[in-house]
């Protein structure tokens, strides 16, 4: 039920400016989709009255991602002046005038946090009745982030055994050496009353090393006029890791994966190396999946009951039938029907989409391909622009000539077709079904259904071509060599049977 005494706003206008990147900071990927969509899912979740989103740098990306999953939010967008105090104040301002509730504030580089943790937050800050709840964590590194400064006196060592009450938080940049030493962070989630921040946010200055409106100043200024902070610091200091740079997401993306592989592994699919394999966020297992090492399971791909994937495969929103194998392969947006294979080596194709029993096998490309029920491209082979009927074999090294330099044409093989090795299909062309080739066959015209198809060119063979144009060649020795023994064995011993050699 939605919550109308919350309003949520979700902080994305920063710049990211550490990433070195083009692309915006919260549009940096993590388990599959931006950084920012996990935060809107978390938002959402938590069904408040009103959600606000701060937009600035690079806004037109953003407000595609955040509209996609948050409908109904509002969009703010940020002025010139920088900082999150800002980002805040503007947001505050988009709210009705007279909504007086809760103001959860999150940061929009802050991916990993759970509904449970946030949920938590908005009790604990109604329950207490403090001013202002913020999310903190002791981490053995805190550098970077703003420090919590806790109140000490004599009265220090409370009887609960928490921690003295919230003072102020300092931003890296602006600590002391002894500040620096804090270990407890600012983890930049947390709960105000929109009217103390209507009151509050105006008088922030930007006297600090950045030169911003920060945030985090509204909690001396609450401090100052006699309200109560709390902090509440959370077990798992991992919920709150803020992404500022690549390596800070390649951590945050290792611990996500490793989450969501737990995950697959309690419902019943077996991981067996966590550590090579990556499954997006999207993806979706079924019990008895074997996930071998080395494999990406990625976007959207489903995979059925008993398939077995990998070892070193990446799946891009793929479908894996029952009982299918995957092996060594890259794939993306393909079907693989219930028991079929495919690998080692193979290379599918967006629009690839395979029989049950199919297979698709070694150094095989396939693109645009319908293959059926049983049918098989066992070896060397590209298939594009095709579709073949049910149980048909393509003999090894096929080529699927689909591009005429202007455009792609269909090929189109039937059921129980055998094509012999190494043979072109000039496309736009139609081979029937119960159809055969020889090997070599360059298919230009149709092959009506039950027809051998061939265009044998007759072999020449020129004798002694090496003993006159490569004369003491290597390979004009062993001829020579071989000569000479046909010709002892032919004194010597055993006729010959008439038809060997052929
Ligand atoms: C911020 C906190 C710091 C805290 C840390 C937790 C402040 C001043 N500092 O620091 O105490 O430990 O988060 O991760 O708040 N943003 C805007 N508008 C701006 C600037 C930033 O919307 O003008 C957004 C960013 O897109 C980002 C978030 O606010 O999602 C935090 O900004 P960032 O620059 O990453 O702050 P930190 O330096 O990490
Ligand atoms: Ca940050």
């Amino acid at each position: 039920m939605t919550d109308s005494r919350l309003a949520i706003i979700i902080l994305a206008a920063g710049q990211g400016t550490r990433m070195r990147s083009e692309t915006p900071k919260l549009l940096h990927h993590l388990a599959g989709i931006p950084i920012v969509s996990h935060v809107l899912a978390t938002a959402r979740e938590l069904d408040a009255a009103y959600t606000v989103a701060v937009v600035r740098h690079e806004r037109d990306l953003l407000v595609d991602v955040i509209t996609e999953q948050l409908p109904d939010g509002l969009v703010v967008d940020q002025d010139e002046t920088p900082g999150t105090g800002r980002a805040v104040e503007q947001a505050v301002d988009a709210l009705p005038a007279d909504f007086d509730g809760d103001v959860l504030v999150m940061n929009g580089d802050t991916p990993m946090l759970d509904v449970q943790t946030l949920a938590g937050l908005v009790d604990e800050h109604r329950r207490s009745r403090a001013a202002a709840t913020l999310l903190s964590a002791y981490l053995p590194d805190p550098s970077g982030y703003g420090r919590i400064v806790r109140h000490t006196d004599d009265d220090d060592s409370r009887a609960d055994g928490s921690a003295g009450r919230v003072d102020r938080i300092v931003e890296h940049r602006d600590a002391t050496d002894s500040e620096l030493a804090i270990a407890e962070i600012n983890a930049g989630v947390y709960m105000f009353g929109a009217s103390e921040l209507r009151d509050l946010l105006p008088q922030l200055s930007t006297h600090n090393a950045q030169g911003e409106k920060y945030l985090t100043d509204v909690i001396e200024l609450l401090r100052r006029a006699g309200s109560e902070v709390t902090a509440l610091p959370v077990a798992d200091s991992w919920l709150v890791a803020g992404i500022n740079d690549r390596a800070q997401l390649s951590e945050a993306a290792a611990k996500m994966n490793a989450l969501i592989i737990r995950g697959w592994q309690l419902a019943g699919v077996t991981v067996q190396d966590p550590l090579t394999t990556w499954i997006d966020l999207k993806a979706t297992l079924e019990p008895d999946v074997t996930v071998l090492p080395g494999t990406q399971i990625r976007g959207a791909t489903v995979i059925a009951r008993g398939a077995v994937v990998g070892p070193d495969t990446t799946l891009v929103d793929c479908e894996i039938g029952q009982g299918a194998i995957v092996k060594r392969t890259d794939a993306e947006l393909a079907v693989i029907g219930a028991g079929a294979t495919v690998g080692p080596f193979s290379y599918l194709r967006p629009n690839t989409v395979l029989g049950a029993g199919g297979k698709i096998g070694t150094f095989v490309e396939t693109k645009n391909a319908r293959i059926g029920a049983g049918s098989k491209v066992p070896h060397l082979s590209y298939v594009g622009d095709a579709h073949i009927g049910e149980k048909s074999n393509i003999g090894a090294a096929t080529i699927f000539a689909n591009y005429d330099g202007i455009v792609k044409n269909h090929t189109e093989v039937g059921s129980h077709v055998r094509t012999g090795s190494h043979n072109v299909f000039v496309a736009p062309v139609t081979i029937g079904d119960g159809a055969y080739s020889g090997a070599g066959t360059v298919v230009r015209k149709n092959v009506p259904p039950g027809s051998l198809a061939m265009n044998v060119a007759p072999q020449r063979n020129l004798e002694g071509w090496v003993a006159s144009h490569r004369e003491g060649s290597a390979a004009d020795l062993a001829a020579k060599r071989a000569e000479s023994a046909t010709a002892d064995n032919s004194t010597t011993a055993e006729p010959v049977a008439p038809d060997s050699g052929e």
